[in-house]
């Protein structure tokens, strides 16, 4: 914690407690995120973890509770300058949301069409110069997400989180449902987005060797609140059931290799 010291806080969630009528889903949420930090975040299915990240981005507000980005009280602040900062964050979601009407290259430079002025061949290559890096080929670019598969639908995604550079990227499981030599890419980019452009970085997954991979710091959400945190390392000599629970598959396979 001591070297942190100095560090800048980049996202800071403060008592956050959210609820859907008498579903209590999170109750009390305090963590901070760190300048060049990358956060995974795990849990359960249906703990609460999409609906944390929704909260972060304001798609949902809080019924209790603080979320600061960059110092910017997000709760309630007015539409339009919610949205001007969240231009500056890459972010993918669970389910896709790719616009169908767009092109996939005009999905991956949507953001930063309207800012830098690009003709058609720029645009794609620089789509091109993203996608490249996530095992896709360029015929894709001029097809509609509709026309490629859901993992290539899922690596457009984090190639329009991950255009223009953003200094903080939030990926709610972006490997889930990829065969592991594209996940392990899609690791690797994460991983250098957080290292070259000094990101941070929150990732929301269940998938144990990209926690590995990324991760320099580990949140359980568990009965509706953190109830654990530290290093993937840690997770090793942690006597929290769920967390051994997590690590038990990682463990076996050690086993299954002697
Ligand atoms: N818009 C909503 N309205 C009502 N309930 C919701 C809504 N969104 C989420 N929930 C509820 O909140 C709880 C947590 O859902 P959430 O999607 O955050 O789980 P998760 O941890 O992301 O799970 P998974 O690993 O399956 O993605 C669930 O009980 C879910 O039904
Ligand atoms: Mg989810």
């Amino acid at each position: 914690m001591e070297k942190r010291k100095n560090k800048k806080i980049i996202i800071k969630v403060s008592d956050l407690s959210k609820s859907f009528n008498d579903n209590i889903v999170l109750k009390n949420i305090n963590f901070k995120l760190f300048e060049g930090e990358s956060l995974a975040i795990i849990g359960a299915s249906g703990s609460g973890k999409s609906v944390l990240l929704k909260n972060i981005i304001g798609i949902l507000e809080p019924d209790k509770g603080s979320i600061q980005i960059n110092d910017t009280e997000m709760v309630n602040l007015p539409r339009n300058l919610k949205e001007k900062i969240l231009l500056d964050l890459g972010i993918t979601f669970q389910h896709g949301a790719l616009f169908d009407s767009l092109k996939n290259w005009e999905n991956i430079i949507f953001k930063i069409a309207n800012k830098k002025k690009m003709n058609n061949k720029q645009g794609k290559k620089l789509a091109f110069s993203i996608i490249k890096k996530l095992g896709l080929q360029p015929e894709i670019l001029d097809l509609y997400p509709s026309e490629i598969s859901g993992g290539m639908q899922k690596r457009v995604a984090i190639a329009r989180a991950i255009c223009g550079n953003p200094k903080i990227l939030l990926f709610d499981e972006p490997t889930s449902g990829l065969d592991p030599v594209t996940g392990s890419l899609i690791d690797q980019l994460i991983k250098t987005a957080v290292r070259t452009v000094g990101g941070s970085a929150i990732t929301i997954t269940h998938d144990m060797a990209s926690v590995f991979r990324i991760a320099d710091k580990v949140m359980l959400i568990d009965n509706k609140t953190i109830s654990w945190s530290g290093t993937p390392k840690d997770m090793f000599n942690s006597t929290n059931a769920k967390i051994q629970e997590f690590i038990k598959p990682i463990n076996s396979e050690f086993l299954l290799n002697d």
